[in-house]
């Protein structure tokens, strides 16, 4: 059985994969055909697939998955507001996947991880990688066609807000992450 803290951390996390691919998912399903069409289908079945992965794990450790309120994208699209267009669902994707990459990574440092989340961990880190790479590839050809400018505005703006977002988050359950992650605790 998963300590109380590992069990809320893994029920974040398939939380935000599930409000992730709701939010693939609603834009896979306003888009024709187009190789980013194409693109953001498979993304979304991905988070999906995490989701489950992360359902998955959580049983396979003993436990049942939590429901998590807020997710952090729901907090997130608050702080930034909506993406007015395809470019900036993308440049938000970019920041948000790269928050999301270093966190898996974070937790795949920790001492003593359970076979199940290092594995889980593992395997959804391979399609994080892939997220992060076709978005760029679809990024820079929009800077291309629209300007190198506007995107980097775009990418600044969701920067802010998912620093804003994750700082306020990390802070409500501090000692929840560092725990799981074996971090030090915060001098005050
Ligand atoms: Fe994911
Ligand atoms: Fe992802």
């Amino acid at each position: 059985m998963i300590d109380a803290n590992t069990l809320w951390l893994l029920s974040f996390y398939r939380s935000s994969e599930i409000s992730g691919a709701l939010f693939f998912g609603r834009i896979a399903r306003t888009l024709s055909a187009s190789p980013i069409a194409h693109d953001l289908s498979r993304h979304f079945a991905d988070e999906s697939q995490h989701a489950w992965l992360w359902t998955d794990c959580i049983h396979q450790l003993g436990a049942r998955p939590l429901a998590i309120e807020a997710a952090y994208q729901d907090r997130y699209l608050a702080a930034a507001g909506l993406p007015a267009n395809l470019m900036e669902v993308l440049a938000l994707t970019q920041v948000f996947e790269q928050r999301v990459i270093r966190q898996y990574a974070q937790h795949g440092r920790a001492n003593g991880l359970a076979p199940a989340i290092r594995a889980t961990l593992t395997r959804i880190m391979e399609d994080e990688k892939w997220h992060i790479r076709w978005v760029r590839r679809a990024l820079a050809d929009f800077a291309i066609r629209h300007g190198k400018d506007v995107v980097d505005a775009a990418l600044r703006r969701f920067a802010q807000a998912d620093d804003a977002v994750f700082n306020q988050t990390v802070d409500e359950h501090a000692e929840r992450v560092r725990e799981v992650y074996n971090l030090p605790r915060r001098q005050s």
